[in-house]
């Protein structure tokens, strides 16, 4: 049966892939879309969010844009990253998908309502619209199967040396999900920096020829360029995608169930994610934190979903 899925996300290059894996797999029944500020300004990534969708030909699945800003930090974006697009790169016409008028919290809540079973929520922004779901409607707590999360680390950050992007931009967000008893898995930045797209997984991507292809070649071609000016990495991760992998073969990604923490106080670690891995402290056991990657599953996952979509648009 395939799972219902909403998709919490703030594209961004690699959210994007993730729509377009969440799209193309039969696994996978995704019932809504909803953005939020993160890698760029909500505006911008809902208009991504609609982008990839129209590109990957998919009609009646809703795109809504969500919170403009955190709980309470102030807003800063990804926009170093991801350009001034939000998904820099290619040139997009304009989208076919229409903006849902609904704010995306309300999008979120009305499609946990109308769902005959718990639904799974997929979030790789920052945590925002999530955590205000929660505030407005903790009856929709039973509602959500788990929330599958990209966000903190077990090791280092990215944003700051400490603190993963995601959980950064939104802390009090993050620490609210996490402690919501609403059951969490953590795809963190020591499981996606395994996913990075080499010259080998370009190559592959490339090799498939399809005019959809070509466009990914191009957003992780710019992705690339700016993980390598900033981080000096030598191939961007592709973050994102592997918790829809995950949802489609729980074998891609191995977790241990830990106490997690989110420090919000640290004048140079807030944001970061404190995972008990070696149970030294006497927390509780309160999240499935991501530990290991099977690659090869992931780029045939990824890669697949980018060959079947280009062959039916
Ligand atoms: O730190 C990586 C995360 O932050 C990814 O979700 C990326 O899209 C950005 O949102
Ligand atoms: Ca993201």
């Amino acid at each position: 049966m395939p799972i219902p899925v909403i998709l919490d996300c703030d594209p961004g290059h690699d959210d994007a892939m993730a729509i377009l894996l969440a799209v193309a797999h039969p696994a996978i029944d995704l019932r809504a879309v909803a953005t939020v500020a993160g890698n760029q300004t909500v505006e911008k990534t809902a208009l991504n969010a609609r982008r990839m969708l129209s590109l990957a030909g998919v009609t009646g699945v809703p795109v809504a844009a969500g919170c403009d800003r955190p709980l309470a930090a102030p807003l800063e974006i990804g926009d170093y990253v991801h350009g001034e697009s939000g998904l820099d790169g290619p040139a997009f016409g304009e989208p076919s998908v229409p903006l849902d008028p609904r704010h995306g919290v309300d999008l979120i809540h009305d499609t946990l309502a109308a769902a005959a079973e718990p639904v799974t929520v997929v979030a790789i922004g920052p945590l925002t619209n999530i955590a205000t779901l929660l505030r407005r409607h903790p009856e929709d707590r039973e509602r959500i199967r788990e929330v599958v999360i990209m966000g903190g680390s077990t090791d280092r950050g990215n944003h700051t040396p400490y603190a993963e992007f995601n959980v950064y931009a939104d802390p009090e967000a993050a620490a609210e999900v996490l402690g919501s008893g609403v059951p969490t898995t953590w795809v963190g930045l020591n499981v996606s920096h395994q996913a990075l797209v080499t010259a080998d997984v370009l190559a592959r991507i490339e090799a498939l020829g399809t005019p959809l292809a070509r466009v990914c070649v191009e957003l992780l071609t710019f992705f690339g360029s700016t993980y390598h000016e900033t981080w000096g990495f030598p191939a961007p991760p592709l973050h994102d995608p592997i918790t829809v992998a995950y949802l489609i073969d729980p074998t891609v990604m191995t977790y241990e169930r830990v106490g997690l923490r989110v420090e919000l106080d640290g004048p140079h670690t807030r944001g970061a994610t404190v995972a008990d891995l070696h149970r030294r402290m006497d927390w509780e056991p309160n999240a499935n934190v991501g530990i290991g990657l099977d690659r090869d599953r992931f780029w045939d996952l990824m890669i697949g979903a980018i060959e079947a979509l280009g062959r039916a648009s």
